[in-house]
């Protein structure tokens, strides 16, 4: 919640900048370590979702994993606090760099997403005298009805491997000396916010799939499901801790398990999102001939969700919250300074009137917000502010002299 004494701090700094609510944050990350104790899943924290160091330290020194998806990503989860054996790196295109890197490391396993990359990692492993674990990434074929780009799981998407590779591969880990196979990774998109059906069927698919293999003799001792667990964007103050105690129960219940069989979730935007507002001011108030548009200083460079996807973020003008009458309201296109006719936060928002220098809000932005950000028309970078620096003794200076 952004309250009187967050928006009077916001005035004091330059914007755009992203502010980190961090007890959202500790309080989102608490409740999934409670509940992996609970229902007996590992959680690993997709990396990609963000990176800033004291998130990234805070999620590791709650026992969760990582989830990662580049040699960089592998390499700072380390530095932030990231066991090793904790960490697992997926993604279709690994270099390499990137897997030699990663086998120096001693990760926990390489997620791998077709037969090639079996090959290139075992004799990569040969080569540097070491054995590396591996999971297969299986494309489930389901389709979790969310947005186009970020839907995985169905055969028109490149991740994982799919059902006529099933015994090649068999045979091809058989084959391999210096691999040990562990287990079986499923992902199949993301934002998805029909948990209980979407979930359900992933489960139900990944034990027919696992029971295949195992009955060909490959023992499945992991099974990752992957992340996905989906967010309220439209009010998150209302929701700000996504439904995982809905996720986590319904994997326990319907996933099939016996005794060495490990459970992996890799919850990211779940953790993330809701933790972070992109903070702007108002530049200017534009009348056009059919529109008021507000122009804010903060673009789709630095949070490109909006342009990429069409997606939704709630947007509030903070200031008029604290003026002393209730403020008018009024139709706005909210509006980026970005040379792009994307850069749109939103169409025909209802908002109160609102003025220059306004500070405005643009929520659930700490999921694949700063990560996705670019220099894009040379714009600056806007920085992370954190919650925990507001107060007294921790107050960093170098946030109001930029
Ligand atoms: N595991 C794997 C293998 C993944 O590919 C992803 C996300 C996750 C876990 C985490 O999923 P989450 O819990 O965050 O849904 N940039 C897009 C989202 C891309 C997601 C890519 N993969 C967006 O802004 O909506």
């Amino acid at each position: 919640m952004l309250d009187a004494n967050k928006i009077e701090f916001f005035e004091k700094v330059e914007t755009p900048f992203y502010f980190y609510d961090m007890d959202l944050l500790r309080r989102t990350v608490w409740t999934v370590s409670q509940l992996s104790a609970k229902y007996g899943i590992e959680a690993h924290y997709a990396v990609k979702a963000n990176v800033e160091r004291r998130i990234l330290e805070y999620i590791s020194s709650m026992g969760l994993g990582a989830d990662c998806v580049s040699g960089n990503e592998v390499r700072f989860a380390s530095v932030c606090g990231f066991a090793p054996e904790k960490i697992v790196f997926a993604g279709v295109g690994k270099s390499d760099r990137e897997i030699a890197d990663a086998l120096k490391l001693g990760i926990y396993s390489f997620n791998c997403e077709s037969l090639q990359e079996i090959y290139v990692i075992d004799a990569m492993a040969e080569r540097l005298g070491k054995r590396a674990r591996i999971s297969v990434r299986i494309n489930p074929d389901i389709d979790a009805h969310t947005h186009v780009y970020i839907t995985t799981g169905t055969y028109e998407n490149k991740f994982g491997i799919s059902a006529h590779e099933f015994d090649e591969l068999i045979s091809l880990v058989g084959r391999c000396r210096n691999i040990d196979f562990t287990g079986l990774h499923f992902h199949i998109g993301s934002q998805i916010t029909d948990v209980e059906n979407v979930f359900s069927l992933e489960c139900e698919r990944v034990n027919a799939i696992v029971s295949y293999f195992e009955s060909r003799g490959l023992k499945v001792d992991d099974v990752n499901l992957g992340g996905g667990l989906g967010v309220d964007y439209e009010d998150p103050d209302g929701n700000p801790v996504a439904d995982f105690d809905k996720w986590f129960g319904i994997v326990a219940e319907k996933i099939d398990r016996r005794p060495g069989r490990r459970i992996h979730l890799e919850p990211g935007r779940s953790i993330v999102a809701q933790c972070a507002s992109l903070i702007s001011r108002v530049l200017f108030v534009k009348v056009g001939e059919t529109k008021n548009f507000l122009v804010l200083d903060a673009g789709m460079n630095d949070l490109m969700r909006p342009a990429l996807y069409g997606a939704y973020h709630k947007i509030e003008n903070l200031s008029a919250r604290l003026r002393p009458n209730l403020p008018q309201s009024q139709i706005y296109d909210v509006v980026g300074p970005v040379c792009e006719s994307s850069d749109v936060w939103g169409a025909g928002r209802l908002l109160p009137l609102s003025v220059r220098g306004d500070l405005m809000a643009v929520r659930s932005a700490g999921a694949y917000g700063q990560v996705m950000a670019s220099r894009y028309n040379l714009r600056d970078f806007a920085p992370a502010v954190y919650s925990d620096d507001m107060h007294g003794a921790r107050l960093r200076t170098e946030y109001f002299e930029r």
